[in-house]
């Protein structure tokens, strides 16, 4: 049995906790790579529709239930008395585990950059060179594992410090100063010479690019940058007081999500058409460009290893927020906090081998046209959290009922906001979801 259940300090650690759950590797490493490879600004538009609807009632119904029950995203759904409905939470440590795999081989990319940037790996080198420097690095067989490993110590370390001590304080600090870089690196970005095609490109749309697959990986890509759809927000709404307005608490944290993404965009896809790359690369987009960035830059070194050094902290904030509900939940069943910290990073590690390799060694197996870690991040983001963000829309929209309106409001009473996102719940996300699902699949 758990002993007292631990709160957050104040609504802001929680909105920033969330935040830091959310703002992620997602936002400034797949993002732009995704809208790269998916058109451009008509995926933007797409990706901006799906998050301030499906996305954003997600959001606020995994708060709710999380809440309502005081638990994490298993035992939940027992203390509601529906025990039937568990599968969310076990669905969702599955994708948490699948996730953090491969999660962690980027994040040890990004740790890997902050030294070489700090010892100006990169001082003077072209687009070319940079490109060398990155596939020769990941398609290293050690050393990228190596960082990985470092990466996951990291976030086990922080799970074992606990909720207040830990998560609180890192968002809170350290998010801010993320921001700044970014939006200075934007306007970098763009004001490189020859950025223009690139700012066309993202913002500009052109709707003939949308297809099934397309809308599939933009909705795969919400619920993976708001951190949907396996219970995360669950647990992290139990730890939260009766008092907050989960409305308000959820638009904070999507209109965040959404603005780093959206600099993150601005930063690298004009400045890929300045250094002269090719917007649909794939993964490598971000650690390729922006060294660029950073190169022609007065102070590059300075920003360029400050920039990934929080991007390392940043993607800390969301590893130790895909870690969290599965010690949560064995922690409820009575297994020491500390046990179960360090299987679960063991097997995370471990399941991240063959993505790590795949960039590499292992680069002519495919699966379905994909390469291991690009279908581990295909089947989490574009079906597992989907299908869970449905079923979270279906209990709390029929099952919970009257009971999650007042949750939601903290009894503030009836709004047409209220109504529209249990409108949405019921209805349009069940719906749209598995539409795209099927679609996509087919
Ligand atoms: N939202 C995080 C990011 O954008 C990733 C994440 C997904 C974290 C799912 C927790 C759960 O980087």
């Amino acid at each position: 049995m758990a002993v007292t259940r631990e709160h957050w300090g104040s609504k802001l650690g929680f909105i920033m906790a969330a935040a830091g759950s959310a703002v992620g590797l997602g936002n400034i490493w797949k993002f732009p790579y995704i809208t790269g490879e998916n058109g451009g600004a008509a995926f933007l538009i797409l990706y901006l529709g799906l998050v301030f609807t499906i996305g954003i009632s997600v959001l606020a119904a995994e708060m709710v239930i999380g809440r309502a029950s005081q638990s994490d995203a298993i035992t939940s759904f027992k203390k509601l008395e529906t025990p039937g409905w568990s599968i969310i939470g076990f669905m969702g440590i599955l994708a948490a585990f699948v996730i953090l795999s491969f999660y962690g081989v980027i994040a040890g990319w990004t740790i890997s950059y902050t030294l070489k940037m700090a010892t100006g790996a990169f001082a003077g080198a072209n687009g070319g060179e940079i490109e060398n420097t990155f596939i020769s690095f990941i398609s290293d067989p050690v050393s990228p594992l190596i960082y990985a490993g470092i990466f996951m110590l990291l976030t086990m370390l922080v799970v074992l410090a606990g909720i207040k001590g830990g998560i609180e304080r890192a968002g809170k600090i350290l998010m801010p100063l993320l921001f700044i870089i970014l939006i200075a690196l934007a306007i970098r970005g763009m004001t490189l010479p020859g950025a223009e095609a690139g700012i066309r490109f993202y913002l500009e749309p052109d709707f003939s690019k949308i297809d099934g697959k397309t809308v599939m990986a933009a909705l795969g890509q919400a619920f993976f940058s708001l951190s949907l759809g396996m219970g995360v927000m669950i647990t992290y709404g139990s730890y939260l007081n009766r008092t907050e307005n989960l409305g308000k608490s959820s638009w904070y944290v999507a209109f965040l999500d959404t603005t780093v993404a959206i600099l993150a965009g601005l930063a690298i896809l004009p400045a890929v058409f300045a250094v002269g790359l090719n917007p649909a690369q794939g993964p490598a987009l971000t650690f390729i460009t922006l060294p660029a960035v950073f190169e022609a830059m007065p102070g590059g070194t300075f920003f360029g290893t400050l920039f990934f050094l929080l991007l390392t902290i940043a993607a800390l904030t969301s590893s130790i927020s895909l870690l969290e509900p599965v010690v949560a939940y064995f922690n409820q069943k009575g297994f020491s906090r500390t046990k179960v910290t360090l299987i679960s990073g063991v097997v995370a590690f471990l399941l991240g081998i063959p993505s790590s390799l795949s960039q590499g060694v292992w680069g002519d197996f495919k699966f379905a046209g994909k390469g291991f870690l690009d279908l581990m991040d295909f089947v989490s983001s574009s079906i597992l959290l989907p299908v869970g963000g449905l079923l979270v829309s279906l209990y709390v929209g029929w099952v919970m009922g009257a009971k999650a309106q007042n949750e939601m409001t903290a009894g503030e009473g009836k709004s047409l906001v209220l109504f529209t996102w249990i409108f949405i719940l019921r209805f349009i996300a069940p719906l749209a979801i598995a539409a795209i699902l099927v679609n996509g699949l087919l």
